[in-house]
């Protein structure tokens, strides 16, 4: 996969229209790798679901505090406002800690009525990169976390990224999903390209890769298809690991819940396959 050192911040959508894919599971870990890296990162929960703000801390709303959806609806809310630290550990707890380098725009419920209200808005697809566009100077790496579909809030989403990594669970029917989504890509840039829209499809990340025959014959056919299809975009998978939901549970990113497991490595490995590498302290 090539790397464009020069883009900063890199801007980059976890996408696929299916559900369950990973998308939110990598958006976390990879984030919080990177910001182990040093680099200063900010997830975007772009997803009524809010699993990367349940997953970084926040699960219940707060009191006062703004999130996407406040950001979207109200002109002159900005979208610093809806920044929070990431946390390892839930909101308020005794041991919680706040990620160092890594940052939130936080998630909310209502952002199911998203699609609605962008359907009737004027330049509905820029939505996020004009709320991204005067804090992302302060930030190495942006990740969204993209909703499973392919509507107004992804197409905002794509418009306001460089790179589009697609996560999916190893099978044939998932791989045949990706032309979909290569589909749309093209489609928002060539609707798009005079308001900045270029994101490429740069990695195809497989997840929940079953480690063992016994756990489904699809284990490495699943690999083999994908690197015929998307040859050298395929990043290393990530293994099946019930650290994975035990981590989400405990609101506890793989880095510090599992430090020495296998899926934690494996993030490791996909974010130095994309080009990232350990910063040394002093900047
Ligand atoms: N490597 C893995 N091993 C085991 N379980 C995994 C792995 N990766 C993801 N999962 C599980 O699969 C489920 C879906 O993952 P995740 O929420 O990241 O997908 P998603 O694409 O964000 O889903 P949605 O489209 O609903 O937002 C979760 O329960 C998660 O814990
Ligand atoms: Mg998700």
């Amino acid at each position: 996969m090539t790397v464009n050192a020069e883009l900063v911040p890199r801007i980059f959508a976890m996408t696929n229209q299916v559900g369950g894919s990973g998308k939110s599971t990598s958006a976390v870990n990879l984030g919080v790798q990177l910001a182990d890296f040093g680099y200063k990162v900010l997830v975007v929960d772009a997803d009524d679901q809010k699993d990367a703000s349940v997953a970084l801390g926040y699960e219940y709303p707060i009191e006062g505090q703004k999130t996407i959806f406040d950001c979207l609806e109200q002109k002159d809310v900005k979208l610093a406002e809806a920044i929070v630290p990431a946390l390892c550990g839930p909101y308020g707890g005794a041991d919680t800690k706040a990620i160092e380098n890594l940052y939130l725009v936080l998630g909310s419920g209502d952002m199911e009525n998203a699609e609605q209200m962008l359907t009737t808005r004027m330049g509905r697809e820029m939505w996020l990169k004009n709320l991204l566009e005067p804090v992302k100077g302060e930030y190495d790496v942006i990740i969204i976390d993209c909703p499973g579909s392919l509507g107004l809030v992804v197409i905002g989403a794509l418009v306001a990224s460089d790179e589009v990594i697609a996560c999916i669970k190893p099978g044939y029917k998932e791989l045949r999903g990706l032309t979909r989504i290569e589909g749309k890509i093209e489609t928002v840039n060539e609707h798009f390209s005079a308001l900045g829209a270029h994101a490429q499809l740069t990695g195809v990340l497989l997840v929940d890769v079953p480690t063992h025959r016994s756990q489904g014959a699809v284990w490495d056919d699943g690999k083999k298809l994908a690197k015929q299809a998307y040859g050298d975009l395929v990043l290393p998978s990530v293994r099946r690991s019930t650290k994975i939901p035990e981590s989400y549970a405990h609101q506890k990113a793989l880095l510090f819940f599992d430090r020495a497991g296998e899926a934690t490595a494996d993030y490791l490995a996909i974010a130095k396959s994309m080009g990232f590498k350990r910063r040394s302290k002093v900047r």
